[in-house]
């Protein structure tokens, strides 16, 4: 959605204070839209967010033959799939992003096949959809690989007892999409229950699915049942949540956010209590209400899948450890690559050393802004939220990241009070009619 040339500039900033309202969770509404295609009419998507990934699962499903309107003022978002009539996703639209991977198993209930591209910088074996593949061919999906190019086609779904190696949120919802036009039950054990997996079950079960959760983290599905079109408001954002709460705290700052899920996040905040930080609830109970400490203490975490510590808030949460007193260790367990930002971090003045999985953060007094390049999402979000602490300006580039993950979080930020700006290169406020589709990265 950048131009490439376009940059944050983040400055210094006071206390964030103010109230605050989340989008849907954007790992959410990128797996519904493509569960959309397991029906034919139209659906209404609410509190949609105009993040660039989101503009390019529309063009992925209008390359299938949807007719999609995006009302971006409005966050609605209809899709309209009776006209729906290709299963073969073409390479350029498929590199956009990972999450096109979540296409195969709605394509392969509805027309039993499914040809598709590996999705961005996807190697079978180390960085890998095996998990997706190995089980959807449980099902009895015949998959040709020639290069990067999957070929599925199945006679017949058949409905299985599966058991997942690990927690896969990808492969979850692939099976779980597939599975509902399987005659019979299909048991997914060892499955992911994020609350964007959640979301993606209570919007089937709209449709007309019969699905239900067992203990220990079994998703049961009984197939072959007939699906509608749904109208559903999607899940506020969770990690959207805790960026916001992370900018809080490294301001020292207060914010109230309204429609934020407590339960959605209870190993996060709980990190962030024992920071020194208080939460609490709106007087209804609803919402999340957060009020910084001015002597955070460093803590150490280590992510997992839900509801273990969420590995896409370990980089924010990495940049209120460098300002704290003390000690952290952070063991990265969920990908193998994702303590790319500790250098940028490193270059305003941040003391990190990384050693395998874990990074040691020791608290330092001061950041001092400089120019950083953002690598993926969540790390452009650490680099934002350490350049409101951080004394003087701080430059960001690669905001594609920050872009594919938020819809205009920067002005979440400013309406909080940061003293944050996004920029073109000639050095002009952008704004929304300025950003075009244009990121290719995986996520
Ligand atoms: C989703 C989220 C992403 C989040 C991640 C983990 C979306 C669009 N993205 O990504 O923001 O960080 O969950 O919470 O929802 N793996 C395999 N084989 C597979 C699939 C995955 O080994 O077939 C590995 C991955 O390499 C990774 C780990 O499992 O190390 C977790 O991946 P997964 O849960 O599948 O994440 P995504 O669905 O890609």
């Amino acid at each position: 959605m950048s131009n490439g040339n376009s940059y944050l500039e983040i400055k210094q900033s006071p206390e964030l204070s103010g109230d605050v309202s989340l989008y849907g969770a954007k790992n959410a509404v990128l797996v519904i839209m493509a569960s959309l295609l397991l029906t034919s009419g139209k659906s209404r998507l609410k509190n949609v967010p105009g993040s660039s990934d989101v503009l390019h699962m529309i063009k992925l499903l209008e390359s299938l033959g949807a007719i999609v309107s995006f009302d971006q003022e409005a966050h609605e978002l209809c899709v309209d799939t009776s006209g729906v009539n290709k299963w073969r996703v073409q390479p350029g639209i498929m590199k956009q992003m990972r999450a096109s991977i979540l296409v195969m198993g709605p394509l392969l209930a509805r027309f039993s096949r499914a040809d598709i591209a590996l999705p961005g910088g996807c190697v079978i074996g180390t960085r890998p959809i095996d998990l997706h593949l190995k089980n959807l061919e449980k099902m009895g999906v015949s998959i040709d690989l020639n290069g990067s190019y999957l070929k599925t086609h199945v006679s017949r779904l058949s409905a299985q007892d599966i058991i997942l190696d690990y927690p896969s949120v990808g492969a979850t919802e692939n099976i779980m999409m597939a599975a509902v036009s399987a005659r019979g039950t299909t048991r997914i054990m060892n499955a992911a229950l994020e609350p964007e997996v959640l979301d993606l079950m209570e919007v089937l079960k709209k449709m007309g699915a019969r699905i239900n959760t067992e203990i220990p983290a079994t998703i049961c599905i009984e197939g072959g049942h007939p699906l509608q079109p749904v109208n559903h408001e999607l899940v506020p954002d969770r990690l959207e949540a805790g960026t916001l709460l992370c900018a809080a705290a490294i301001t020292g700052g207060s914010v109230f956010l309204t429609n934020g899920k407590k339960e959605h996040l209870e190993v996060f905040l709980l990190k962030l209590e024992q920071m020194g930080h208080m939460i609490s609830s709106g007087l209804d109970g609803n919402g999340i209400l957060f009020k910084a400490t001015q002597s955070p203490q460093a803590v150490s975490f280590k992510t997992a899948p839900y509801p273990g510590f969420p590995t896409d808030l370990q980089a924010p949460m990495m940049a209120l450890q460098c300002l704290a007193q003390g000690k952290s260790i952070i063991d990265e367990t969920v990908f193998e690559n994702r303590l790319v930002h500790v250098r940028e971090l490193q270059k305003m003045g941040a003391q990190i050393s990384v050693e395998g999985s874990k990074a040691v953060v020791m608290g330092v007094e001061e950041l001092y802004g400089a120019s950083v390049i953002a690598s993926d999402i969540r790390a452009s979000c650490a680099l934002a939220i350490a350049g409101l602490a951080a004394k003087g300006t701080t430059i960001m580039t690669g905001i594609s990241h920050w872009q594919r993950g938020y819809d205009h979080l920067e002005e979440k930020f400013d309406q909080l009070g940061a003293a944050i700006g996004l920029f073109g290169l000639s050095g002009s406020p952008m704004h929304v009619s300025d950003l075009e589709v244009k990121s290719a990265e995986k996520g």
